[in-house]
């Protein structure tokens, strides 16, 4: 019998003990027991970390809609599986079943099919939180395509990136999107980015804003009309665990996004348990996670983890602020909601705001809170617990990647005891290890290194899309037989994790991975600037924001600075999307560089946080003389 909801320390010692003496057995255990498979595996794990390579389930059929959806029709076709929230309170909420999903995905997935998608096929979503983003991730999943959802946030350039790479044929959209108080025309960007693709056939429309668009002849199709005319039934196509189920982007140290793969079964296994223990889910709650589908959160817990257990999981089409900062507490009260899992960003910026916004509203249904993507400060925890928990609720902080799949090291609530800015221990079957710059594992507690992880875990991504060796060079590289995260942490006393940041050119702002790399490759497309370099500095509800220091073609350049920051923003804005936009642009003569040529951003960092005290040897530098001229014209404010 596996044990697949752990209810409290010893249990979770137990079998953590368990998954890591015989990892292999522990997952298969769990794989049979609680899903449904068309043929079982031949073999539970293969893995070689060095080509990289793992596989798990190999030979297994089976599809992860129908775990999400059809075995649950019999037991719970009348429960809710999706409850949407739309932007507006004056619109009346949605409830899905597990019977009318089931009847929405097959259709939905009949019309992909009719319109030429079949297994294998890649189709980019690009749809703002609305019920048919999540019907169109099944859908693909249910005919075998491989979908690859591109956050709506992003601008036309990097959705053409994005298309292009992974050679999507369909593109699914709206013609636009609500976000707080305003609407972005989402079929234009998409036909903006497509005078840049070459491969799309067709582009399908969803009504939502009724704002005009254009619909390009014999390319773009509304959505509607379709469905009405698909039949709801639609036979799931039967999958390898080892075929690709998705494609999700995230920022690299490169210009170029990286393709993250995951894989039918081992996702579906790993985003599956890890939802039921994390939240501790029981069969009449109803579960929140405010992130966007766009990203990995909304993937596994939001879509595939909950639907995979026969939750109720709430979708939220808007923001936190509209109509104003009560909106969150006002749908928890709403809908009585049991679990809620949001970001440290979204937790700063309403703690900000009147005590009144939180207190107005009923929270008492709370029983378990969650965070996410960034590492969450004492205050803002602090907040957290004390107002919206009400002390009672335990915080799950979740320490997780695009490309772990699901959720690594966190506390099981009601079992592992909290400490705030600790995501305490690792789930069962994932077996972290921390490294010195040298390569050596760092033993004991009370240490600090690089966190790895050491054997392999169902939900990991199998490769970059396209790009393999750079998978290998990315991540198994660095240190021999290691997954490396590119995050550093420390062990205390009993064991406990805490992450302590990125290690490497990420940047994490508002719990949004981005890339320096093509920040500056969006920047020094400007005519103006010769180079620029982009660091990170702490920022009091973001985490991070971005600090630009960018050298202009022309020293003395006479142009307007502020007009040119401007410019520079709205270059990034054109490139990836407002979200990489730079809080201070600061002018400068020169970069620091080693004598190879490097970008020495460990100074720039230290002068942006506002702490040049101790910019160690700069003597070394290619220039050390720029390094005074930068911390002169510093941005403090
Ligand atoms: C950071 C999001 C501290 C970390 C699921 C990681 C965190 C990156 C936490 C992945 C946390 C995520 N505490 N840092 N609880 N969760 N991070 O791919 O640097 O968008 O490597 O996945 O976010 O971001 P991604």
């Amino acid at each position: 019998m596996s044990n697949y909801h752990i209810k409290n320390l010893e249990e979770y010692y137990q079998i953590y003990r368990k998954s890591v003496r015989d990892p292999e057995n522990f997952w298969s255990e769990i794989a049979e027991e609680h899903f449904t498979w068309r043929k079982k595996w031949d073999r539970v794990l293969e893995w070689d970390f060095k080509k990289p390579e793992v596989k798990w389930f190999a030979g297994g059929k089976l599809n992860i809609t129908e775990n999400c959806i059809d075995r649950h029709l019999l037991t719970k076709g009348d429960k809710t599986a999706i409850l949407w929230e739309p932007n507006s309170p004056d619109e009346p909420a949605v409830k899905i079943s597990y019977k009318e999903l089931h009847e929405r995905v097959g259709r939905f997935a009949n019309v992909l099919r009719e319109q030429g998608i079949a297994k294998g096929d890649r189709v980019c979503i690009y749809l703002p939180m609305i019920p048919e983003l999540a019907i169109a991730v099944l859908a693909c999943a249910r005919i075998g395509a491989i979908h690859s959802v591109v956050f709506a946030g992003f601008s036309s350039t990097a959705l053409a990136t994005r298309i292009n790479d992974s050679d999507c044929k369909m593109v699914i959209t709206a013609d636009g999107g609500f976000r707080g108080a305003k609407t972005i025309g989402l079929k234009a960007i998409v036909d903006e980015g497509l005078t840049q693709c070459d491969g799309v056939e067709k582009v399908l429309v969803v009504k939502r804003t009724g704002e005009d668009v254009h619909m390009h002849k014999g390319r773009d199709l509304w959505l509607q009309p379709l469905l009405d005319e698909a039949y709801s039934r639609c036979d799931p196509e039967v999958m390898d665990a080892e075929d690709p189920l998705f494609i999700l982007y995230t920022s690299g140290s490169t210009g170029k996004p990286k393709g993250m793969m995951h894989t039918c079964g081992g996702y579906m296994v790993y985003s599956a348990y890890t939802f039921k223990n994390i939240f501790q889910y029981k069969d009449d709650d109803v579960y929140w996670c405010t992130a966007d589908i766009g990203w990995i959160t909304g993937h596994s817990y939001i879509v595939y983890g909950p639907l995979a257990n026969g939750a109720t999981t709430l979708m939220f089409e808007g923001v936190p602020s509209h109509p104003d900062y009560g909106r969150f507490w006002e749908i928890v009260e709403k809908h009585k909601v049991n679990q809620f899992y949001t970001a440290p960003t979204a937790i700063r910026a309403l703690a900000k705001e009147k005590l009144d916004y939180v207190d107005r509203y009923d929270l008492s249904s709370l029983k378990v809170l969650g965070t996410v993507g960034e590492p969450i400060n004492e205050e803002a925890w602090h907040w957290y617990n004390d107002n919206v928990g009400n002390n009672k609720c335990p915080i799950t902080d979740t320490w997780w990647q695009t490309e772990t799949g699901g959720i690594m090291i966190a506390p099981i609530p009601y079992a592992t005891p909290t400490i705030p800015t600790y995501a305490t221990l690792p789930l069962p079957g994932v077996q972290p290890a921390l490294m010195d710059e040298k390569g050596e594992e760092i033993n004991g507690n009370l240490v600090s290194g690089r966190l790895c992880i050491k054997f392999p875990w169902p939900g990991m991504a199998r490769t970059i899309w396209g790009d393999h060796e750079r998978y290998r060079t990315t991540y198994f590289s660095g240190f021999e037989n290691m997954y490396f995260t590119g995050d550093g942490a420390l062990r205390d006393a009993v064991g406990y994790y805490r992450i302590t940041g990125r290690v490497d050119d990420v940047v994490i702002v508002s719990g949004h991975n981005l890339g320096t790399a093509p920040i500056e490759d969006a920047i020094n497309e400007h005519p103006a600037v010769a180079e620029s370099a982009i660091v990170g500095f702490p920022h009091p509800v973001k985490g991070n924001a971005l600090y630009g220091f960018v050298i202009l073609k022309e020293v003395g350049e006479s142009r307007d600075r502020t007009n040119l920051s401007k410019e520079i923003n709205q270059q990034i804005t054109e490139h990836i999307g407002p979200i990489a936009k730079l809080d201070k642009v600061q002018f400068v003569p020169g970069l620091p560089k080693t004598r190879s040529g490097k970008i020495m951003r460990r100074i720039l960092r230290k002068i942006a946080s506002g702490d040049d005290s101790s910019l160690g040897d700069i003597s070394t530098l290619l220039n050390p003389e720029v390094v005074e001229a930068i911390k002169e014209g510093v941005i403090k404010t």
